[in-house]
């Protein structure tokens, strides 16, 4: 059984939530950051940090050889948990059960609402009072999986998706530490 507290954190983009992840590390430790984008600037930040990572380009690739590759890299790093942080690529079922349990995600939406893409502006045209975050556990079927825990952010009058998307976005940077500190002590 693999140590939990040993985490990957897998980006495609900005990693703003890595960072967070990365600088509020308590109870566990950054073991690997991994991207599918080997010239993301979250990656270039990681290793600057200091952040054993890699990284591999997954346009044209086979999704399960892309996702076999990726394992035998979180394996060598050996990583007990794994945490998605703006991985813009939907696990194949093999790399989910390989992983099962063991992979948390951070969503822009208080689930079950708005699962998939847009949840801010999704959330504004259906005139909801309140948006947030969630993480969850990952499972086959999208963002889906048992949640672990929320945030909730008051939707303003003439709100725009950019400007919830910024006010969620710090508090996503507060509740996923916190989570996946919790997760990996129980
Ligand atoms: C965040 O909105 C997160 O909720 C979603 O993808 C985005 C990632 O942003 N899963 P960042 O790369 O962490 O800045």
């Amino acid at each position: 059984m693999r140590d939990p507290r040993r985490v990957a954190i897998l980006i495609s983009g900005r990693g703003s939530n890595m960072r967070a992840l990365a600088e509020q590390a308590d109870d566990y430790e950054v073991a690997l950051v991994a991207s599918n984008k080997p010239s993301t600037a979250g990656l270039q930040w990681a290793k600057g940090r200091g952040f054993r990572t890699w990284s591999l380009e997954s346009k044209g690739m086979d999704k399960e050889t892309f996702d076999r590759r990726l394992s035998d890299a979180l394996s060598e790093a050996e990583v007990g948990t794994i945490a998605l942080a703006g991985f813009m690529r939907i696990l194949s079922p093999w790399f989910v059960s390989e992983w099962a349990g063991r992979i948390l995600n951070i969503h822009p939406s208080l689930l079950p609402k708005y699962r998939g893409l847009d949840t801010h502006a999704r959330a504004i045209a259906a005139g909801d009072l309140k948006s947030g975050c969630s993480v969850h556990i990952v499972t086959e079927e999208l963002d889906a999986g048992e949640v672990l825990g929320q945030a909730e952010v008051p939707i303003r009058a003439g709100d725009t998706a950019a400007a919830l998307e910024q006010r969620v976005l710090a508090e996503e940077h507060r509740l996923y530490p916190k989570v996946l500190s919790e997760f990996v002590r129980r």
